[in-house]
């Protein structure tokens, strides 16, 4: 892409990453140019020089720009066909194995989480197939973003009322939204299974002992070398019997291919390949 030698475009770029702190290599050009030109678009700047020079005076509008590439679009239940793969396959063979195994706890991490409706609807899953007692589990789910506003949006749980309707299943409204005015507000019982905390991917020291790792389209707007940075920490994150949750257009490249396994092609679930380790 043409636009990638232009000096006012890697002026932007550079200054972006010197504020998000991350390696200025992790996000596609494609991807940025997209993001850069939209908030120009807005602003009616055409050239990137000129916009450069406005996010060195202006604060506000450098914390727009970082916003918009932290982008965070989401649904509840987005893809229903990982869900109910998620709730029909994957969690009661994970307490078949916990059963065994004679393990009382479940650790989920959604490892960017965006506004909460992805580790809003593992909470309501959890209930759905375990029961209002989660079958004596001790069930937390780790939900992290690199976007603090996003993070503040998902811990105060309140969602307008048509997007609710729209895509949470009719009869789980009642049992975990409580209406309040135009919104609804998510349940105590589903927050209290939840820690919100902000973590980003492209630092080093991620957490560990997973039951199963939630990362859905983030990993998308990365180059190669940063997916494969991740998916290595992760294999370490996930505990052996864990499962890996990806995106439903997303897999897993290069040479970190080898560390999963495929579990299932359609809800683009993987396994731990055990072989590598
Ligand atoms: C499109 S949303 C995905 C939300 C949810 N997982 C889903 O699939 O609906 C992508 C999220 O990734 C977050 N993100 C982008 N770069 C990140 C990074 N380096 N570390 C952590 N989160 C990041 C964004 O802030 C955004 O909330």
């Amino acid at each position: 892409m043409q636009e990638n030698y232009d000096r006012g475009y890697q002026l932007i770029k550079a200054e972006l990453f010197r504020h998000l702190k991350v390696s200025q290599d992790a996000y596609k050009d494609s991807y940025l140019i997209r993001r850069i030109k939209a908030r120009m678009r807005k602003l009616g700047i055409t050239s990137y020089e000129e916009y450069y020079r406005l996010i060195k005076r202006n604060r506000q509008e450098l914390d727009e720009l970082l916003l918009t590439v932290a982008i965070n679009v989401t649904e509840f239940f987005r893809d229903p066909i990982v869900w109910k793969t998620f709730q029909k396959k994957v969690l009661p063979e994970l307490v078949d194995f916990k059963k065994k195994h004679y393990q009382r706890s479940i650790k989920i991490w959604s490892a960017a989480c965006s506004t909460g409706q992805e580790p809003y609807s593992i909470a309501m899953s959890l209930y759905e197939v375990l029961g209002d007692n989660l079958s004596g589990f001790r069930v937390s789910i780790l939900a992290t973003d690199i976007d603090r506003e996003a993070l503040a949006v998902a811990m105060r749980g309140e969602y307008p009322k048509d997007t609710v309707e729209q895509q949470v299943p009719r009869h789980m409204i009642p049992k975990y939204f409580i209406p309040v005015g135009e919104r609804y507000k998510v349940s105590p019982k589903l927050k209290r299974l939840i820690k919100f905390q902000y973590f980003n991917l492209l630092g080093s020291k991620y957490p560990t002992g997973f039951d199963i790792i939630f990362i859905r389209n983030v990993l998308i707007y990365m180059k190669k070398e940063a997916q494969e940075e991740i998916f290595h920490k992760l294999y370490h994150s996930l505990e052996d019997h864990g499962y890996l949750i990806l995106g439903k257009t997303e897999t897993i490249l290069g040479k970190s291919a080898k560390l999963f396994k495929l579990y299932d092609l359609v809800a683009r679930i993987y396994k731990k390949n055990l072989g590598v380790k």
